[in-house]
């Protein structure tokens, strides 16, 4: 079967060491860093805000699993880091009160490990695989009959003696999370009951994000100093309560401890995080579509080796969000700049009969 697969790069092996952008507050987990808080992360339906038509369904697949006394069906989550997919998978468990055993795709690197997983689940419990798309050809051809049907093959023994085995399975619910459902093969993805596509927030749901961590943490915050955090967020709850630290430490240094509208926007701007929440990976990227390539169309490719990214980095976490807001298109020739993301740099947009797809060169500084 042919099969798209790329093996990510860990966010410690992103940030190079030369002059190249490097993002201080992405949306990923780093590696080996815990959660801005543990007590931060919602765990129930009620405490988890926005992605309002998700969570309505997901209640009633809850609710009607409850009901009929049976395991809930298998749930892909899909979306870009740190929108909430673990989190979900947790509420999910949560609400059923069934256990969660927490693995990942490239954990699972061979067979007997996914065999030894799946013998060890109770009925009706949850199993959560995250970064679904790295699970290896084998070891998803194996989950097949697992997801269907409880089942799973085991070869016992060797050559002429072998013998395969059929292990019935508990009734389980796989749980799985990717970054990048465009990778996952169709009959993996057929296998779902529900995919939960999550969407970047919007300003409300995240300045509602902001002020629940500020409670919790205890941080005094103007509501208007919550919605600077929120509105300038990327969309992203994690970034959102990365932002609500950092913000956090420059008022118990320059201010009084209170996070004030001024006091957010005076810290925002520190951590070069842009009036429109775009940051120093944006504007290198955006900088360098328009300047280096005249506005496009330019491939993936010659973007990440001219700012010295990986390109799985720029497809996951930069631009999704730049598209998703109107500053880059992506077409089948390569990306190309919006008018938008000219007007945000302060150049003016090139005329759209100049260059074929609205691109091309001629730039200039407006002022
Ligand atoms: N809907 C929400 N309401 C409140 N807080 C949220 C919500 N979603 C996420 N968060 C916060 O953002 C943090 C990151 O979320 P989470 O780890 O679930 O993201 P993710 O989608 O699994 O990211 P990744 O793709 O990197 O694994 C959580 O610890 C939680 O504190
Ligand atoms: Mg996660």
């Amino acid at each position: 079967m042919a099969r798209k697969r790329h093996d990510e790069p860990r966010a410690a092996e992103v940030a190079n060491a030369s002059a190249e952008p490097v993002r201080e507050v992405d949306g990923r987990a780093r590696e080996g860093e815990p959660e801005v808080d543990p007590a931060l992360r919602p765990k129930t339906f009620d405490e988890y805000v926005g992605q309002r038509q998700v969570i309505d369904n997901l209640r009633v697949f809850v609710a009607a699993a409850k009901k009929r006394g049976e395991a809930l069906d298998h749930i892909l989550f899909s979306g870009p880091p740190g929108l909430g997919k673990t989190t979900l998978a947790h509420v999910i468990a949560e609400e059923m009160g069934t256990k969660l055993h927490s693995t990942s795709g490239p954990a699972i690197d061979h067979k007997g490990v996914l065999a030894g997983l799946l013998t060890s689940l109770g009925e009706g419990d949850v199993l959560f695989i995250d970064e679904v798309h790295r699970l290896s050809a084998v070891v998803e051809e194996n989950l097949y009959p697992a997801m269907e049907d409880y089942k799973l093959d085991v070869f016992i023994g060797d050559g002429p003696h072998a013998r395969a085995l059929t292990m019935p399975l508990p009734r389980f619910t796989l749980l799985a999370a990717t970054t990048r459902s465009g990778l996952l093969t169709s009959p993996l993805l057929n296998r779902f009951g529900y995919v939960a596509s999550l969407r970047y927030y919007d300003e409300a749901d995240l300045t509602s994000i902001v002020t629940r961590s500020s409670r919790l943490l205890g941080v005094t915050i103007a509501p208007e100093g919550a919605s600077e955090i929120g509105r300038r967020a990327r969309g992203t709850p994690r970034i959102a309560n990365r932002l609500l630290k950092n913000v956090r430490d420059f008022a118990d240094v320059h201010g009084d401890g209170r996070i004030t509208r001024e006091l957010a926007d005076f810290a925002l701007r520190r951590l070069e995080v842009d009036a429109a929440g775009l940051d120093a990976l944006d504007h290198a990227f955006l900088r360098a579509l328009i300047d280096r390539f005249d506005g496009g169309p330019v491939g993936i490719e010659s973007l990440a080796a001219s700012l010295g990214q990986e390109r799985d980095t720029l497809e996951n976490t930069v631009e999704p969000y730049l598209v998703q807001e109107g500053y880059v298109s992506r077409t089948p020739r390569g990306r190309i700049a919006a008018p938008r993301a000219y007007l945000h740099l302060g150049l003016q947009a090139p005329k759209p009969s100049s260059g074929g797809e609205g691109a091309g060169g001629g730039q200039q500084r407006l002022l």
